[in-house]
């Protein structure tokens, strides 16, 4: 209690965030729990929802309640019936009931990052529904490059989601998924981010967004559930060297906004047509993200169209006034927000402060009005206000439906699929069962639970920890070499014997929420305390190969690793989930053939030695020395690169079919660019207009073991407009069998693919060659006017 209550004292603003150190949240989970048990609150087993007709008739004559209405009617209908106190109340997470219309209170904060979560007080636990599927942390599936296999766990998520409402044990509205770029590797929350690529974020954010909102009943209009991107926008620092995100100010270019930040987001609004967007506690230019008119109201609502809610982070409206001091009276920064586009408050602030706004003559309430339409509306969607949803598309679903042998079964599969092998000496993997009759599994991450499923994560159906997943194998001598990750000291000499004595050893070390996690960024990038000790000593031991598995968020330094001909093979697992242990021990005996790739750049340590977390800079600047960042601009040395990762079996590709050599963009006569120089033209429509072109590669398989391929294609555009060095234009996942071959396509649209954004962040088509890489084979294409 003393750790949360210190935690409340120094952020007096902040009591209700999300944001609490590890012991807070974990007393928090503790005091929730206590809260199950006690049979008034604990027993609960009806969804919450509104025109409950079949218990007050009189509810069946109010339009809202008409099911045969169009929803903006229903919610005009309604917002016409609501006084301002009432509207006001529904401005916050926590939507006050109105029981004179037959309106109950309704929460709105739930997540679910990687499987229904606890975190957020719209959804728990209980002997009703003791678990849910917890898959492998957003980083790991990222690893996956399976556009598919994003949607399809975001499926599975929402139906056990629906399942849990049902029995009023979840809500309707989650705020997921976290879109932010991993533009720094010590940021703690980067592991609930699909990593530093905009295009993988994006077909992420689209992908997990389908996969949870998508109606199964065919209307395209309804909803599932509501998911959220978040957080909005340039927010990626959480609490570096006492600079924390309540404070910070990221200093962002246009080009940077446009070519990195905002695309995840764009794309999960346009592509995924996502229900909400969270802004964000940070500021951007000096101006909080939440209180932003261009950013909210132009940018979400005016060019994207979001056909839903803005909503803020858990207490940021009362962070901009009370710990950025943004506004002069809390009633500005009501109205500043309301105005700017907000139209949800995740805590009290608006609850509180708007109707003095509206007297004070700051905000009409019209204003109000239309905040509370995009609300009520995504209600609608849900189904919220159609009465008893057992009677509805998703009745049916129940506990059952939750934590079942298929859901299991995808948790394990998604592991499998994010793993990433980093390096294996010929020979080394996979083992073989057979020939492997004892084996050392060692190291502080080699026997643990909740490690493998991250932060925002729920109670899982079980776990199977990768001492477990392993032991189902062959018969293993554990021993944890260290009592945790922080290893203050390493228990080397027993490590060692067991090393000495087994005919392989699998070393599992790496991180935990101790050392990234949610307000904790790192300072360095080496393995934790004396872990690096323990691996050297152990590898120098080992009788048999041995295996690095590194579990964490984030990527290390593990250059001594890398360079150590003892070290057989590293893998890098992420925080691989539930199954995580399982999955682990289906790459290392070889029933799966890994196919994960880095979704982040791995720097080495001189890298947070010399570069501020503060600079929001994506490209390099040669004067100061400044590196860039990601491999789309970083000039330096890498420990291992984005897209890096093994298999075990070998592929060629060949190119089958390329796009011409030379383009040419016709121009109306008296365009600028025949007789001067332009180095770019406008992207817009008549130029570009049906230049598209196809590459198909073909991929064999010469080795011995069925496999995975993931197939990246990346281009380096001329460099003009500082573009980047190289970039993600698409990746396909494909299954390919040994001794086979598959052909892969990938279509390359010259308005989208061979743009760039230029320095005030216009997209422009880059005039001169363009490199097409895929693997090894590239291709050259040259436009011209
Ligand atoms: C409120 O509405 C009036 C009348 O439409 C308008 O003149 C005024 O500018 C509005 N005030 C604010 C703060 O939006
Ligand atoms: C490994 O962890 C599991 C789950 O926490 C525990 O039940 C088991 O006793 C541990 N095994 C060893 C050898 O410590
Ligand atoms: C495995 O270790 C045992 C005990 O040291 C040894 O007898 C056996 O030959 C080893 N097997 C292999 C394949 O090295
Ligand atoms: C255009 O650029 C080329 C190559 O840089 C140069 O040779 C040529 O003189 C330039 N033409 C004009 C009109 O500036
Ligand atoms: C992608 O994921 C889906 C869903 O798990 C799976 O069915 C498919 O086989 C995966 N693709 C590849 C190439 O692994």
């Amino acid at each position: 209690m003393a750790a949360c209550a210190t935690e409340k004292k120094v952020n007096g603003a902040l009591k209700r965030s999300v944001s609490s150190v590890f012991p807070c949240l974990f007393i928090l989970c503790v005091t929730l729990s206590a809260l199950h048990s006690l049979p008034a609150l604990g027993q609960s087993t009806s969804p919450v929802f509104a025109c409950n007709v079949e218990s007050n008739r009189s509810l069946g004559t109010l339009g809202f309640c008409d099911t045969s209405m169009g929803i903006p009617e229903r919610v005009a209908d309604l917002v016409g019936r609501l006084s301002l106190e009432e509207k006001i109340g529904l401005l916050g997470n926590t939507a006050g009931a109105v029981s004179r219309l037959g309106i109950p209170k309704y929460e709105w904060w739930s997540e679910a990052l990687h499987g229904v979560s606890y975190v957020g007080p719209g959804t728990r636990f209980s002997s009703v529904v003791p678990g849910a599927t917890s898959f492998p942390q957003v980083i790991t599936t990222a690893a996956s490059f399976n556009s598919s296999l994003f949607e399809a766990i975001g499926k599975v998520v929402s139906t056990e989601a629906r399942a849990m409402y049902n029995v009023g044990l979840a809500g309707l509205t989650y705020w997921s998924p976290n879109v932010n770029i991993f533009r720094d590797p010590r940021w703690g929350r980067g592991q609930e981010t699909p990593g530093e690529d905009p295009v993988l974020s994006s077909k992420y954010a689209s992908g997990y967004v389908r996969g949870l909102q998508r109606s199964e009943d065919g209307d395209g209009d309804k909803l599932k559930v509501a998911a959220c991107c978040k957080h909005y926008t340039a927010y990626d620092l959480d609490n570096w060297k006492g600079i924390d995100r309540f404070h910070f100010n990221a200093v962002v270019t246009k080009q940077d906004l446009d070519d990195t930040y905002q695309p995840p987001f764009k794309s999960c609004v346009i592509d995924g047509n996502v229900a909400s967007v969270m802004c964000s506690y940070n500021q951007v230019n000096g101006k909080p993200t939440c209180a932003d008119p261009d950013l909210l109201s132009g940018v979400i609502r005016g060019e994207w169209k979001l056909n839903g809610y803005i909503v803020s982070d858990c207490d940021s409206v009362d962070v901009l006034y009370n710990t950025q001091h943004y506004t002069k009276t809390p009633e500005e920064a009501a109205a500043d927000t309301i105005l700017a586009g907000l139209n949800l408050d995740c805590g009290s602030f608006l609850g509180q402060h708007t109707e003095a706004a509206v007297k004070g003559g700051l905000l009409n309430e019209s204003a109000i009005d239309q905040a509370v339409s995009y609300n009520l509306a995504t209600l609608m969607r849900l189904g919220f206000f159609d009465g008893n949803p057992q009677k509805h598309h998703y009745g049916k679903l129940g506990p059952k439906d939750v934590c079942t042998p298929e859901h299991q079964e995808l948790a394990r599969e998604a592991a499998r699929q994010g793993i990433v092998l980093l390096k294996n000496k010929a020979g080394a993997l996979p083992l073989s069962a057979a020939a492997i009759q004892s084996l050392a599994v060692i190291g502080p991450n080699a026997n643990v639970t909740k490690t493998m499923i991250g932060n925002y994560e729920g109670t899982p159906c079980k776990y199977t920890t990768p001492l477990q997943g392993l032991s189902a194998w062959t018969s293993t001598n554990y021993q944890p070499g260290c009592v945790n990750v922080a290893c203050a000291t390493a228990q080397v000499d027993d490590a060692k014997k067991a090393a000495a004595a087994a005919n392989a050893t699998v070393l599992i070390v790496g991180a935990d929420q101790s050392i990234e996690a949610e307000s904790r960024d790192r300072v360095d990038l080496l393995l934790p305390g004396q872990q690096q000790l323990l691996v050297t000593e152990v590898a120098k031991a080992s009788k048999g190969p041995l295996i690095l598995v590194i579990m964490s968020g984030g990527g290390f330094d593990i250059s001594f690793a890398k360079d150590d001909d003892t070290v057989s093979s590293i893998l890098w697992v992420g925080y691989p989930g539930e199954a995580g242990g399982a999955a682990i021990a289906d790459v290392i005996f070889g029933s799966y053939n890994p196919s994960g790739r880095l979704p982040m750049t791995w720097y080495p340590e001189s890298f947070a030695d010399n570069v501020p977390m503060t600079n929001m800079n994506m490209r390099p600047d040669p004067s100061t020395g400044y590196p860039g960042r990601t491999y789309r601009f970083y000039t330096g040395q890498t420990v291992y690169s984005f897209g890096d990762g093994l298999s075990y079996s070998e592929t060629h590709h060949n190119l089958v079919r390329a796009p011409p050599a030379q383009v040419l963009i016709p121009l109306e006569e008296g365009h600028l660019c025949l007789s001067s120089n332009c180095s770019s033209l406008d992207a817009v429509e008549e130029n570009c207009r049906g230049l598209a072109f196809n590459i198909h590669i073909r991929i064999k398989n010469i080795g011995t073991m069925d496999g995975r391929e993931t197939v990246f294609l990346f281009s380096s555009p001329p460099s003009v407009h500082n573009s980047p060095r190289k970039h993600l234009l698409g990746f396909k996942k494909i299954s390919v069998a040994a001794n086979s071959e598959a052909v892969v396509k990938f279509r390359v649209d010259a308005c989208k693919d061979l743009s760039v954004v230029d320095e005030n962040g216009n997209r422009k088509i880059a005039l001169g060659a363009h490199q097409l890489h895929v693997g090894k084979l590239k291709h050259s294409l040259s436009i011209r006017v």
